[in-house]
């Protein structure tokens, strides 16, 4: 019998792919296998028994990695499973930035109830003007599943994309969407484009990389998307660049005080991957990952 420590919620679809070689077990029991979502694991115990720590869910940065690394826990994630998910958020959430809706919406609520709204709205509604986004130009920072799923949707909204990738050439780039503008270096994603959307992991590289010389050489306006990690970007310098308009709006599915309260922040409570699809997919792949790893030894992360 193989003993499973679920640490997060998981679809029951793939829950229901364990066979009956497996039961569910609570954390004080030693466990075969853990299967997290977002629970962070840096503080917590491993004990000698455990195998393998399958992630629900793209970014490992929950998961202490030197120290499964150590014990030999092979860690898996669920590339790609959730990109359809995280793809539409980047796209909604975008086309809300440009068109203010977010303002609109909050200001329609709280004066709904007055029963001249009609005339409010005619003489507010120039303030919430917003732009298309059709022609202008989208910077994709990081070109593996989502990022060529949002590059390969902004096309097909009219926009102008540009892609690049820290780990991948000019060359490749272009063979994973025909539709991207490869370009050699970030700096010219950031002094091109209206719209910029990173998609890339956190690590040593990618930490702080919207830094202060990343906002200086940015468009005035330009609109900041981030469904990777919020550690990607300097708070202190991102607050400044929205006081002074350099950054016109900030979408960040990491909401931190720190950044919330500021004027033009778009703060969404981590939903880029949460839909019923999205889950269910991460969830028979990590499952799929789990029984595959602990029955046969096979380490097959995609
Ligand atoms: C991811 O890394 O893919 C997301 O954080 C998934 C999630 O929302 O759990």
């Amino acid at each position: 019998m193989y003993k499973i420590n679920c640490l997060n919620k998981i679809s029951e679809t793939g829950l229901g792919l364990f066979t009956d070689h497996y039961v569910n077990v609570d954390r004080h029991e030693d466990a075969n296998g853990i299967i997290v979502r977002s629970a962070k694991m840096h503080d917590m115990d491993l004990p000698n028994t455990i195998e393998a720590i399958a992630r629900a869910g793209a970014g490992v940065n929950n998961i202490p990695l030197e120290k499964c690394a150590e014990k030999g826990i092979v860690v898996f994630n669920t590339p790609g499973a959730n990109a359809n998910g995280v793809k539409e958020m980047v796209l909604a959430t975008m086309i809300m930035a440009a068109r203010n809706l977010i303002g609109g919406v909050n200001w329609v609520t709280s004066c709904q109830a007055d029963p001249d709204v009609a005339n409010l709205v005619e003489k507010n509604k120039a303030k919430f003007v917003g732009s298309e986004i059709k022609g202008k130009k989208l910077g994709v920072i990081g070109l593996g599943a989502v990022g060529i799923l949002v590059a390969n949707a902004a096309n097909k909204l009219e926009m102008e994309v540009y892609g690049y990738d820290p780990f991948i050439s000019v060359e490749h780039a272009w063979k994973l969407s025909k539709f991207i503008k490869p370009i050699k270096s970030v700096d010219d994603i950031f002094r091109e484009c209206d719209f910029i959307t990173v998609h890339v992991p956190l690590s040593d590289s990618t930490k702080g990389m919207f830094n202060k010389n990343a906002f200086e050489q940015m468009k005035d306006g330009v609109v900041l998307l981030n469904f990777s990690r919020d550690t990607l970007v300097e708070e202190d310098m991102l607050i400044e660049a929205l006081k002074t308009g350099k950054v016109a709006k900030y979408v960040t599915d990491f909401p931190n005080p720190k950044v919330c309260g500021t004027e033009g922040v778009i703060a969404i409570p981590h939903l880029g991957a949460s839909t019923a699809e999205s889950e269910e997919n991460c969830a028979v792949m990590a499952v799929e990952q789990m029984m595959n790893y602990l029955e046969k030894g096979n380490i097959k992360n995609s």
